[in-house]
């Protein structure tokens, strides 16, 4: 085994946090420290591409903003997140499937009365009925559950990132009653790409990947005594099950449309875990 460069180097910045007050603080720079010294002693990094590196993150503070957070498109396209949810949501089998948040929740919306649509203007996707039922671990239905929704349009944008869509289309919040069930109008969702016109796309790009991910629709839903579950669900026979870009699929997620005469039902019950 040859030895390392420069192994004092790593040892002296771990020992410069040696009094760090927060012992968790110290732990994780500890191992970022360890692991970003091996990454560059490993490649054997050169001047350039460590520049390279601090123009990529200097350009995806400069892009973000209030509406757009290249940092969690990183997260995500990195897989980072998937592996801090995996983490954080090993509820078990009868739980329903925890997945990436992503940077389109645009905050609580105003409340909608169940059966309601999602649309504030008419899109041309098909209609579609999503039901279920909201319960926890045991199958027993939750009342007063909330549930927050949110998708892109037909045209593959979120109304957060396309001026023409009035603010709060196609998101919306509901409240089960004691039956614990849940329906919403609204339209078939769409594959799109995540945005790619900043250092994260020339990130995918360089790297030969493409930004899509399969049309889903997003989930929020917390009650008392239950842990929140951020999750989607996925339209089964999308080109981009095998690939999503932020690797967010799970297969307990995916979920056929049946067509009717008015469009689609989508029919999709949720299984709370049990916590705070
Ligand atoms: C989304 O599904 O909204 C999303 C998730 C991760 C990155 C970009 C978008
Ligand atoms: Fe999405």
């Amino acid at each position: 085994m040859t030895t390392p460069i420069f192994p004092e180097l790593t040892e002296a910045v771990i020992a410069a946090m040696a009094d760090a007050p927060d012992p968790r603080l110290r732990q994780i720079m500890t191992s970022l420290i360890r692991h970003v010294h091996a990454v560059v002693r490993e490649t054997r990094l050169t001047e350039a591409e460590w520049g390279q590196a601090i123009a990529f993150l200097t350009a995806a503070g400069q892009i973000s903003n209030d509406r757009r957070q290249e940092f969690i498109l990183l997260s995500d396209t990195l897989g980072v997140s998937m592996l801090v949810d995996a983490i954080n949501h090993d509820d078990g089998p009868e739980v329903t499937p925890s997945t990436v948040f992503g940077p389109f929740y645009s905050g609580l919306q105003p409340g909608l009365a169940m059966g309601a649509s999602i649309l504030m203007r008419p899109e041309a996707g098909t209609p579609t009925l999503v039901s279920g039922i909201i319960a926890g671990h045991d199958g027993m239905p939750i009342a007063g559950a909330l549930i927050e929704v949110w998708q892109t349009a037909p045209n593959q944008l979120y109304d957060v990132q396309d001026p023409d869509q009035p603010e709060g289309h196609l998101r919306g919040t509901f409240r089960t009653g004691v039956d614990g069930a849940y329906s919403f109008q609204t339209v078939l969702p769409v594959s799109y790409p995540i945005p790619d016109d900043g250092p994260v796309g020339k990130m995918l790009g360089a790297l030969g990947r493409h930004p899509n991910r399969p049309a889903h629709i997003h989930f929020m839903i917390s009650a008392p005594g239950h842990r929140r579950l951020v999750t989607h669900i996925f339209i089964a026979g999308d080109a981009y099950l095998e690939g999503d870009a932020v690797f967010g699929v799970k297969p307990g997620l995916i979920v056929a449309p049946e067509k009717t005469a008015e469009g689609a039902v989508i029919h999709y019950d949720f299984r709370l875990a049990q916590g705070a």
